[in-house]
């Protein structure tokens, strides 16, 4: 598709206009703009069909830029962003005063974190403005985890997708932000809960609540397929109840089972749950082009990422 490329080049100067791109990093593809751009953030929100209340994550290259983004810098924020960045880590911090109110949805606080891609790397270093980004996906869908995904989503309404192959791990950034000097878990991501408690000890986890003020991305129904999804402890025995449907199923190996269904995917037959993470959302992609008549996804064993792809099995499978 003609709108995905390599030139960098190309992305400066599209974003020096105010305009917005899709950019890969190692978690998903993001859809980003100048953070001092107001004519930039509306469009990535109109664009997105995002509310206004839903905000986003800044991204920078170097840890020399974090004062320029946050007013206060926790010890244990420290140490995480020294153990993790640049990687899927997002720290939630105390705002700079100069962070527009758009970014933030007019919260005090805002979503940071330096992505480990090398070409979103060097594209940040060549811009005198850091990138808001959130995953380039219509709100509530699937999130992209190759340009393919994105321009199957916005050839019509971006110019431009800067080419960066599959994303490596796949699934979000892990958001973590601080309350009365606590960390806490606001959305399970790419680093484990365990990776996090190495660093900084026992994690206060709130990704299951549904709270609005802090994170309104985690809303209940999200990461979803058009196809009607089902979330099971063993496909097998599911899929037997409706032999004259069409059906795909997706989990993590093939055991020594064989299922009778329309198309399998099998997210790591070593029951690798990083190799697991990062094929997941392409499996999702693949299974909703298909026209079936039902997904049905079996949990994952509920440990390391396990937790965190379950997390986004669980929101794929939600009725409103
Ligand atoms: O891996 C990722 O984090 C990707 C890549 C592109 O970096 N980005 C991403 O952005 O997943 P998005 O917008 O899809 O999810 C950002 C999440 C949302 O749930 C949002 O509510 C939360 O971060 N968020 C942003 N700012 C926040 C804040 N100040 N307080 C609490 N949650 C915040
Ligand atoms: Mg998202």
């Amino acid at each position: 598709m003609a709108i995905i490329s390599k030139d960098i080049s190309k992305a400066i100067e599209i974003l020096n206009n105010e305009d917005i791109i899709a950019i890969p990093t190692e978690t998903v593809y993001g859809l980003a703009g100048n953070i001092y751009s107001e004519k930039a953030i509306r469009k990535i929100f109109q664009v997105k069909q995002r509310p206004l209340f839903n905000p986003l994550i800044v991204h920078i290259h170097s840890i020399e830029k974090i004062d320029e983004i946050v007013s206060e810098l926790p010890e244990q924020a420290k140490r995480l962003a020294e153990a993790f960045w640049p990687g899927a880590l997002t720290l939630v911090l105390k705002k700079n005063p100069n962070i527009p109110d758009l970014i933030t949805a007019g919260k005090d606080t805002v979503a940071v974190r330096i992505p480990n891609h090398p070409t979103t790397l060097s594209l940040l270093q060549k811009l005198s403005f850091p990138l808001a980004a959130p995953s380039a996906n219509p709100f509530g869908s699937i999130s992209p985890t190759n340009s393919t995904h994105v321009a199957n989503y916005f050839s019509n309404t971006i110019s431009m997708v800067l080419e960066g192959g599959a994303c490596e791990n796949g699934i979000e950034s892990t958001i973590i932000g601080f309350e009365n000097n606590e960390a806490v878990l606001y959305r399970l991501g790419s680093i484990s809960i365990e990776e996090i408690e190495n660093v900084i000890g026992l994690l206060k986890v709130k990704n299951k609540q549904e709270i609005a003020p802090n994170a309104p991305g985690m809303l209940a129904r999200h990461y979803a397929p058009k196809t009607r999804t089902y979330l099971v402890k063993n496909a097998e025995k599911f899929i037997k109840n409706y032999s004259n449907k069409k059906i795909g199923v997706l989990r993590c190996s093939n055991g020594t089972s064989s299922l009778n269904c329309m198309h399998l995917e099998e997210l790591s037959k070593k029951m690798d749950l990083k190799e697991a993470a990062s094929n997941l959302y392409a499996a999702l992609h693949r299974l909703d082009n298909l026209n079936l008549d039902m997904i049905v996804a079996e949990l994952f064993p509920n440990t390391g990422l396990g937790k965190s792809i379950n997390d986004r099995l669980e929101r794929a499978t939600k009725n409103e």
